[in-house]
């Protein structure tokens, strides 16, 4: 028996589906990939958004998701820098911030969001929550999603508001084998690493993505939008692919120097 999980991220909707950022129409490339998303698995057992929902203070964006979901799909949500997380809990509620099993597994969604920066940090609380649902799940298979990265993926100017706290809270990882992998967004850009025995992973955007290897602010056009996706197994094994849309003009603003 295998579980399917899909992680869309930084989807960056507006308040209205016609608004563009930095050229793209979010709302649209977001429509797109969850299409996509939804032809390409016959079954998802849990669709996860790990932050950068909105881009506006408004609670449209929110609402305008969850009116776009299918009503039999689990969903498990934590916020982004741009995310107002009150607004957050009001529309999605009990499947914020907390935990999902899967057979096996246990999922968990991670705060590292600082209210008003963009740079994150796992609270010491947030942190016990997790580390404890552990310890009351020893004999599971653990993973968790947060929204900034905890390795840095290789542009300075990204890498330089990840989580402030990552080497404390990699420390403290690393003393529970039951943790398999970790997953963020806020990169903008697929990434593969590892950090003792567990897998740590970033995925793309469902809008514009930002430029590997960068040392500045910079967009990659020739990217697509897309999401990833987990095949849990019940042996603690697990397969992670990435898939974006088909190749496209999207209208990106090649000059745009920041968002
Ligand atoms: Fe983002």
């Amino acid at each position: 028996m295998s579980f399917t999980v899909v992680q869309l991220s930084d989807c960056h909707l507006l308040a209205t589906k016609e608004e563009r950022l930095l050229g793209l129409q979010t709302h649209v490339t977001f429509e797109q990939v969850l299409a996509q998303c939804l032809s390409e698995h016959t079954h998802i057992d849990l669709m996860v958004f790990s932050g950068d929902i909105s881009n506006t203070l408004d609670i449209a964006p929110y609402e305008c998701i969850q009116s776009c979901l299918p009503k039999n799909i689990e969903t498990l949500w934590m916020p982004g820098n741009h995310d107002e997380c009150e607004l957050m809990l009001k529309v999605f509620g009990d499947n914020c911030l907390t935990h999902k099993q899967l057979g096996n597994w246990q999922i968990t969604a991670l705060n590292s969001q600082v209210v008003g920066k963009v740079h994150g940090h796992v609270s010491e609380t947030e942190l016990a929550r997790f580390t404890q649902h552990i310890e009351e799940h020893p004999n599971q298979y653990h993973a968790a999603f947060l929204h900034h990265q905890l390795l840095p993926v290789g542009s300075a100017w990204i890498d330089a508001i990840n989580v402030d706290n990552a080497e404390s809270v990699l420390k403290t990882l690393e003393t529970y084998p039951q943790i398999k992998w970790l997953a963020n967004g806020h990169v903008h850009q697929a990434s593969t690493s590892k950090h003792g025995h567990f897998a740590l992973y970033s995925t793309p955007s469902t809008c514009f993505q930002f430029l590997p290897n960068s040392p500045d602010f910079a967009l990659d056009i020739e990217a697509m939008p897309g999401y990833r996706s987990f095949t849990l197994f019940d042996n603690g094994e697990f397969e992670t692919q990435v898939h974006r849309l088909p190749q496209a003009d999207l209208g990106i603003d090649k000059n745009a120097n920041g968002y």
